[in-house]
């Protein structure tokens, strides 16, 4: 059995649009998600995980099972309605009564500043694409900073990744663009610039804490030695993994990741310029970032493919449907002889250990690293009060080792936090696809420790990887 490190947090991870409801209340400000949502006509986020008000309860179930930290994010526009202008005090007075709760019970606040919900104004307004949001994004912060001085941990944004794909190649996302691979990249470089003024001035303000950015994370590999595949695979990689690395910890995007982008442009008749004084903020926070929170779920295999673009996101959890293929990157292939959980995720522990030994091979200002998301994504059984996710534990089990596996190769990551905390609404996928160590019931809020909550204890406590 292997063992973490005595010190190693053990957390669990919520979103504020994911866990709290009350979209309405509190005197809360719209977010693009509402309307759509409605629009949709399938679910909302009311009342998710009613967190608004649950809070203690939360609270007090992460003390009883050794959750040292609780991983959450502050609604912008329950404090900028707008965006910006005038404050909402009661928003304010909410999260101070969150730390205030956290405090009580032993909880470390790890606070996410933007984790996909941007205020409405903004949103239409261009959210990422238009340069005026990132100084509302950076006073936003700078808000926070100031006002929150509970808070130890800061993360600017979840995400930058999906933030940009899923609203502009994917189309999972509200505006729902589609294949507009200009916007994906502009939007991407926009939000690491946005980062980066957000650590400057924390930094420059000698601000009590840490900072840092949570990426998603997903290894490429090729589906074949083929040098098509090959390429296919370092290109997808380039786009979802390298440009992000390099803007955060080099401050500019290197040779290999603009000729790999440049292809991608050319091969969608596009191209992108970037204004070179952003890279003096860039280069100025590249060695700011106290750590990397790291998203990871899952793995790619990626084969050429030299068609138009397709895709099928699969939203129900009918294993077996999702498509991703796309102009001048490649296919991710679906490798029928790996475990993948109902939504087509493919389990690979190992590509989470590969990911780690690489970063620190190839960013060695990286710092340190915390693991800000993993988890199992699972249509859990309940029996009156008891669930029994095996599944989810031996998922658990296998990225704990990588991790372990990885700390013992000199990788410096100090602590890890489940998504999620609770079960939570899904953006795509609602309520049937759950993750959390505390069953959810939806309707009366009453939370029940899953089987994986006694375990994640047991972990806890005992820092063995049982
Ligand atoms: C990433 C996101 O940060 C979170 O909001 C989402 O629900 C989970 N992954 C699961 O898809």
């Amino acid at each position: 059995m292997r063992n973490l490190p005595k010190d190693f947090i053990m957390g669990g991870a919520t979103a504020a649009y994911q866990a709290e409801g009350a979209t309405m209340e509190g005197g809360k400000g719209p977010v693009a998600w509402d309307e759509f949502l409605i629009e949709k006509g399938r679910y909302t986020a009311e009342p998710a995980s009613d967190f608004y008000h649950q809070f203690p309860i939360d609270l007090e179930l992460c003390e009883k099972f050794k959750i040292d930290s609780i991983r959450m994010s502050i609604a912008w526009s329950r404090i900028f309605p707008n965006g910006f202008g005038e404050v909402n005090q009661e928003g304010v007075d909410y999260y101070h009564s969150v730390f205030a709760e956290c405090r009580k019970r032993n909880v470390m606040p790890f606070v996410t500043i933007h984790h996909f919900d941007t205020p409405k104004t903004l949103f239409d307004n261009g959210d990422f694409l238009n340069r005026e949001n990132v100084e509302h994004f950076v006073n936003f912060a700078k808000f926070c900073f100031e006002e929150f001085t509970e808070v130890h941990y800061w993360s600017t944004f979840n995400e930058i990744y999906p933030v940009a794909t899923n609203q502009y190649l994917t189309g999972a996302f509200p505006p729902e663009i589609q294949f507009d691979l200009k916007k994906t990249v502009t939007c991407l470089h926009n939000m690491m610039w946005a980062h980066a003024r957000a650590v400057n001035i924390f930094k420059e303000n000698n601000y009590e804490g840490e900072i840092g950015v949570v990426h998603s994370l997903e290894p490429k590999y090729p589906a074949s030695d083929s040098p098509e595949d090959l390429h296919a695979a370092m290109l997808d990689d380039a786009l979802s993994v390298k440009f992000l690395l390099d803007a955060t910890y080099l401050g500019y995007y290197s040779n290999s990741t603009m000729d790999a982008i440049t292809e991608i442009l050319e091969a969608n008749e596009t191209s992108v310029e970037f204004d070179e004084n952003d890279f003096i903020e860039m280069k100025k926070a590249a060695t700011r970032n106290d750590y990397l929170g790291i998203n990871n779920y899952h793995s790619h295999w990626v084969k050429e493919y030299k068609g138009e673009s397709t895709l099928h996101y699969n939203t129900t959890g009918k294993k077996g449907t999702q498509v991703y293929k796309i102009k001048g990157i490649g296919e991710r292939i679906k490798r029928d002889d790996l475990p993948k959980t109902d939504w087509d995720w493919i389990i690979y522990p190992e590509g989470l250990y590969d990911l780690l030994v690489r970063i620190k091979q190839d960013y060695p200002n990286y710092n340190k690293i915390y693991i800000t998301e993993n988890g199992m994504g699972y249509k859990d059984h309940f029996e009156e009060g008891i669930i029994m996710d095996e599944p989810r534990i031996d998922y658990l089990r296998g990225y704990f080792n990588s991790i372990s596996r990885a700390i013992e190769d000199g990788v410096n990551v100090k602590g890890y936090f489940i998504w999620s905390l609770m079960d939570v609404f899904s953006w795509v996928n609602g309520y049937n696809k759950r993750y959390g160590l505390f069953y959810v019931d939806f309707e009366t809020q009453k939370r029940y420790p899953k089987e994986s909550a006694y375990w994640y204890k047991l972990v806890s406590e005992t820092k063995t990887i049982i």
